[in-house]
Parts: structure tokens; C-alpha cells; sequence
């Protein structure tokens, strides 16, 4: 197993966040946690990366308790996210960015090769490799995100809502690269979405959240037959 969570529970000041929340993420895994606004999900990637602590429970990544960890130790790891906003260095160009995502690799030879793989995965950040990345169109600065934590060489990649704010065509385009890294490379994702029909286009299966509790799980098909799913998280 790569990740576990165990019965964990997180507040802001006083007010409860995380309720217990219990999930395990295996090597290769693909899942994804559906819920609406507010219900806890960016709050549930801060909690993995260390950077919301848990007050009760606690947070295994292969076999080890990383509970304690600050993030940047969690990080090195092996666990990459792309945030919400994609955090990028706008003043910098495409190819600072991604150096960036690569900080703590050491090995320049397996970085320029893992570079190389990325920008075939993307072709459009080839072509801007050195225009600055705040003059890049929303769904390139998605792309930009993303190929930059798999420079991270993680075993985990946390998404916080790829598809957000983006135009229809471009969650398509997102969504097909999220695909290709599915099936090209060996890394594990975890997909937060209120987008559930792209979401599980892509994942094998999933959790559904409310108001900080994790309320349902299942398989891709299970999910996407749920009433809970269908009723709320079926934006089209
Ligand atoms: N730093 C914070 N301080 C206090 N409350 C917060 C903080 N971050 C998030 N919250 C609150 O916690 C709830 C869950 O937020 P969040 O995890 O961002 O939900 P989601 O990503 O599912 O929309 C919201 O009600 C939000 O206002
Ligand atoms: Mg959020």
C-alpha cells in the first residue's frame, strides 16, 4: 500500500473540518474524491501533505508514519501535488517552472531524460518552453502544473480539480492528458473533483465526501450509478 489514512480528523480553530476520514491509495491506483464546494477536499490534500496536521488519527505512505513530517519531508517522499491554482512562478518561463518541480533531484541525466518524456506528453509546453508562464492560456498553465509534479518523479500525484474554471474543450484536453500519464506512466493519482463525470472517465475508483466525512466508496461503475453521484456531482 502507498497511502493510508486512518480515522483522521482535522479543525480550523474550533471549527471540525476532517471526521474520520479513512482512505488507502495503492501503487499504480487511480482514485478519485468526489464532493460540492465546502465539503473538505483541498482541505484532505492539505492534510496528506502535511501542511493541515491532524489532531486525532494519523497518515501511513509506504509503511511509514508520516504523520509528524513537516511537508517539504513529505514531498521528498515521493508525493506531488497540483494545486487548486496551479502555483507557478508567473515571471518565470516554462522551463524554470518545470525545473522547479524537479528541486531535489539530483541525478541531472535521469531529470533531462524525465524532461524529455514530459514534453512528449506535452507538446504545447514545447512549443512555449520559454514564454513566461502568467502569459499562458488557463488550460496550458493546468498542463504546466502537472507536467511539472511528474518532474517531481513521484510515486503519488495529488489533483486538486483539474477541470475547474477551464472551458469544456480544454477539461477534455486536461482530462486526456491525465489519461495518457494513467496509462504511460506508473504513478498513483488522486483526483479531487466536483466534476464527477470527468473524474470517473479516469480513475478506477473513488470516494464520495460531505461536510469533512468520506459518506461513500466504490469502483468506477459503482460511483457512477450512485444516486448521491448522479444527483450532485454529474456536472455535464
Ligand atoms: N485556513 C482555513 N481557515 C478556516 N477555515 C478554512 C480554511 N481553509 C478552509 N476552510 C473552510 O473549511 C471548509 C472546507 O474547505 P475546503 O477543504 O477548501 O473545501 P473544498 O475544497 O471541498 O471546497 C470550508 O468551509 C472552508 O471555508
Ligand atoms: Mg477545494
Amino acid at each position: 500500500m502507498l497511502l493510508e489514512l486512518s480515522d483522521v480528523y482535522t479543525k480550523y480553530g474550533q471549527i471540525p473540518m476532517l471526521q474520520g476520514v479513512s482512505m488507502t491509495i495503492d501503487a499504480g491506483d487511480a482514485a478519485c474524491v468526489l464532493g460540492s464546494n465546502g465539503a473538505g477536499k483541498t482541505t484532505l490534500l492539505k492534510t496528506i501533505i502535511g501542511i493541515v496536521k491532524p489532531f486525532q488519527g494519523s497518515l501511513s505512505y509506504r509503511g511509514e508514519n508520516i504523520t509528524p513530517l513537516p511537508s517539504h519531508k513529505i514531498i521528498q517522499r515521493g508525493i506531488a501535488i497540483v494545486p487548486e491554482r496551479e502555483g507557478l512562478f508567473p515571471g518565470l518561463s516554462v522551463d524554470d517552472n518545470l525545473r522547479l518541480g524537479a528541486y531535489y533531484e539530483k541525478d541531472k541525466y535521469a531529470l533531462a531524460q524525465r524532461k524529455e518524456e514530459v514534453l512528449a506528453i506535452f507538446p504545447r509546453l514545447r512549443e512555449r518552453i520559454s514564454q513566461q508562464a502568467g502569459t499562458l492560456s488557463g488550460g496550458e498553465r493546468k498542463m504546466l502544473g502537472i507536467a511539472r509534479a511528474i518532474l517531481a518523479n513521484p510515486q503519488l500525484i495529488l489533483m486538486d480539480e483539474p477541470s475547474l474554471g477551464l472551458a469544456p474543450a480544454l477539461v477534455n484536453e486536461v482530462y486526456g492528458v491525465i489519461k495518457k500519464i494513467k496509462e504511460e506512466k506508473k504513478i498513483a493519482l488522486l483526483i479531487i473533483e466536483q466534476n464527477a463525470q470527468k473524474a470517473l472517465d479516469v480513475v478506477d475508483r473513488g470516494y464520495i465526501m460531505q461536510k469533512g466525512s468520506i459518506i461513500g466508496s466504490g469502483s468506477r461503475d459503482e460511483l457512477s450509478e450512485n444516486e448521491i453521484v448522479k444527483s450532485s456531482y454529474l456536472v455535464s
